[in-house]
């Protein structure tokens, strides 16, 4: 193609070589370069998720490519990732709290109204993705915690009361139990090694430095260990569908071993996922107790109206959060309306999964921190 175009301009220069035919050729043909790429990336629909959730994306793009709404085909993605249960810390039978007890966290957006359902904390429910819908379909509110949302859920045609409790789940945790219950998310307690219940360390017991110092020490080693391999995780999915319109959602059981009642980044906006159609998505797992204090999928999504390519505005957010937290483990995956991706992380190797009209199948994008 280059070789015939190159000829045409050249012969074209010959012919007629006004300074003003030269410029106004240019523009003709940079119009032909640039309107060729517009129509490919405006090719909807596209599906991002976070890690190799392969399954929950086709499903997802199936729904979007039939003519769903982004709505609609993020949930069903999610959906997919609960019944699945990807890695066992979406839906029902996976991490398990203090008690033994599998509570979900879901999250739907809407980022054409900029409607918001989510619940947290919700027991004996095992259709996350779906009570969130619910909630931002039938109330005015954003946020049903807790065996509040259960209720909802329930009176809302979800199945239930379930045992969200599984064979492993259950396993897992009478394990840790017999390791004393470590590691754990308490700090600055006693007893200090051991199951609780926990009371308050007051500062007025330990007023010398060493012993604070001790405190601060053992918080940064319990991270290390818990930490080491992955105990809490998220599906955050975005869809753009075929008419531009882009929504996002968030399934996950939470941190395992959690403290009953700990409600994670998964259920809260701007913090898992944001969306905004004028701009695009965002999607965000990792530690999310540390996380939702940044809320950075808002930050990313602001960043990329400011002008940010999805690249930079990741990392940015992602950068935020490291310089508090050199600890924290995170990723990010950031889309814009043109379709462009591009994901960020710290602390672990980052995976995200895409599925738009030029791939064959999803495609699954390594982010190393
Ligand atoms: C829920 O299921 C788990 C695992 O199968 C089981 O151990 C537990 O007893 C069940 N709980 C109730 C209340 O039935």
């Amino acid at each position: 193609m280059a070789m015939p175009t190159r000829a045409l301009f050249q012969d074209s220069l010959r012919s007629k070589s006004t300074p003003l035919f030269k410029f106004m050729l240019f523009l003709f043909l940079l119009s032909m370069v640039l309107g060729h790429e517009t129509v490919e990336v405006e090719h909807y629909p596209l599906v991002v998720s976070t890690w190799p959730f392969v399954e929950a994306v086709r499903a997802a793009w199936k729904a979007a490519d039939g003519g769903s709404t982004a709505v609609d085909s993020v949930v069903e993605g999610c959906s997919t990732c609960e019944e699945l249960r990807c890695d066992g810390t979406v839906g029902p039978g996976g991490s398990p709290d203090e008690n033994g007890e599998t509570t979900i966290d879901a999250l739907v957006m809407d980022g054409a109204t900029m409607e918001v359902g989510a619940v947290g904390a919700m027991r004996y429910v095992k259709d996350g993705i779906k009570a969130a819908r619910l909630v931002m379909q039938h109330t005015e509110h954003t946020l049903l915690v807790g065996e509040k949302a259960s209720a909802f859920a329930i009176s809302m045609g979800l199945p239930g009361p379930t045992n969200l409790s599984s064979s492993e789940s259950i396993e897992k945790w009478a394990k840790w139990k017999a390791n004393n219950c470590q590691p754990n998310f308490w700090k600055n307690v006693l007893p200090e090694n051991s199951c609780g219940p926990y009371r308050p360390t007051s500062y007025l017991e330990h007023t010398d430095e060493t012993c604070l110092k001790t405190y601060a020490m053992q918080t940064t080693d319990l991270r290390f260990l818990d930490l080491g391999h992955r105990i809490h995780d998220t599906v955050s999915m975005a869809v753009i569908d075929r008419m531009g319109h882009i929504a996002v959602g968030t399934s996950t059981n939470g941190a395992t071993f959690k403290i009953p009642g700990r409600v994670g980044d998964g259920p809260i906006v701007g913090s898992s996922a944001y969306a905004n159609e004028e701009v695009g998505a965002c999607c965000a797992t990792g530690d999310g107790d540390i996380m939702m204090r940044f809320l950075p999928c808002y930050q990313v999504v602001e960043s990329m109206r400011l002008g940010m390519n999805p690249e930079l505005a990741a990392k940015d957010a992602i950068g935020r959060i490291a310089r508090k937290f050199p600890d924290f483990m995170g990723g990010i995956v950031a889309v814009n309306k043109k379709g462009e991706h591009a994901g960020a992380c710290h602390g672990w190797t980052f995976q995200y999964s895409v599925r738009s009209p030029g791939m064959k199948d999803v495609q699954v994008f390594t982010v190393l921190p």
